[in-house]
């Protein structure tokens, strides 16, 4: 008798802590979402002024960043970019390129370019090597002064050791007479970026960190980090956010428009729009769920 009486109430219990620890899956299976907005994109959080699709963020990004074929992707003139981190704190963000060259696979890449009005720079800390470049490379005239002749060399030497260089015609440890680390300190920024066939060289290796140890190329950290402008957040796009909603923008202006979670759109916020996750029906679907599975709990246990 006792062992009978006791299994039904350790199986309600079981539904019970279902409910409690999932009521959000819950309520998501119960009611059709129309959830045009993601707050990620595979791993990667996204949130303003990016957005996951055409309508997310602010229009301005959209132009640049958007979740396609589960990566996201950062776009300009020149290419098509994966991000693969973005640190909001400091409002920067990494990108790589198929392209690119790394140690581990060199080949023959495209241009990195950024268009003028975008609101995204190159950040400082990045390194760029141009790597296979024609001897008669504009970047090797005299006067120039467009490649570091100090440290930079050591990139140029810890790059040709890669047995990569083989994909871009050269023998591992060849001459480092064809390689250029641009100097930022001599030239200024790269603001716009890197157009290749112009400098006439084969590919370029970005890189933002050494990963601890600059003697092994294999190691370091390839990839750009750009900074992007923060200045676009608002106080309309805050009250959007208290409320659970994506700020995003809609009609032929791109005016701001609030999307909340159930699919609609508001000038304001989702406070009172439909059953917006955040607003006050959560808390009663939540209730309900949680005196149904106690109401369940007593019908199981009386029998
Ligand atoms: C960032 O964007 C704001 C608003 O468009 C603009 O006024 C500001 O100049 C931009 N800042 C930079 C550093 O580009
Ligand atoms: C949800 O999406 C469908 C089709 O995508 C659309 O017809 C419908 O109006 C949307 N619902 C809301 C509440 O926006
Ligand atoms: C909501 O979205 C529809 C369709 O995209 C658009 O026509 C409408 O202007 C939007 N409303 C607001 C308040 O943004």
């Amino acid at each position: 008798m006792m062992l009978l009486n006791t299994i039904p109430i350790l199986l309600t219990h079981n539904i019970i802590i279902l409910l409690l620890i999932h009521p959000l899956h819950a309520i998501q299976s119960i009611i059709p979402l129309n959830n045009t907005c993601h707050n990620t994109c595979s791993k990667i959080p996204v949130k303003f002024p990016f957005g996951s699709s055409f309508g997310c963020g602010h229009p301005i990004f959209s132009r640049y960043i958007k979740c396609a074929s589960g990566t996201l992707q950062f776009s300009t003139a020149a290419g098509i970019y994966t991000i693969s981190s973005i640190d909001y704190s400091t409002k920067s963000l990494i990108i790589t390129d198929p392209l690119m060259s790394t140690c581990s696979s060199m080949q023959n890449s495209g241009s990195f370019t950024l268009d003028r009005a975008s609101p995204f720079t190159i950040m400082e800390n990045n390194i760029f090597a141009l790597v296979g470049c024609s001897r008669t490379s504009p970047v090797f005239e005299r006067d120039a002064g467009f490649c570091d002749t100090g440290s930079g060399l050591n990139v140029c030497r810890g790059l040709y050791s890669c047995r990569g260089v083989e994909g871009i015609g050269l023998e591992p440890n060849a001459p480092i007479s064809t390689c250029c680390v641009y100097d930022p300190t001599i030239s200024g920024g790269l603001e716009s970026g890197l157009a290749l066939p112009k400098l006439q060289c084969s590919s370029y290796s970005a890189i933002y960190g050494f990963g601890g140890d600059e003697g092994d190329p294999m190691k370091w950290e390839y990839g750009i980090s750009l900074q992007f402008n923060g200045s676009y957040y608002s106080d309309a796009c805050k009250n959007c956010e208290d409320s659970g909603g994506f700020c995003g923008f809609s009609g032929l202006d791109e005016a701001f428009s609030c999307k909340c979670q159930n699919g609609v759109n508001t000038t304001s916020n989702c406070y009172g729009r439909g059953y917006a996750l955040s607003g006050s029906w959560r808390h009663k679907i939540q209730t309900c769920l949680t005196i149904g599975g106690f109401l369940l709990s007593l019908i199981v246990a009386f029998f």
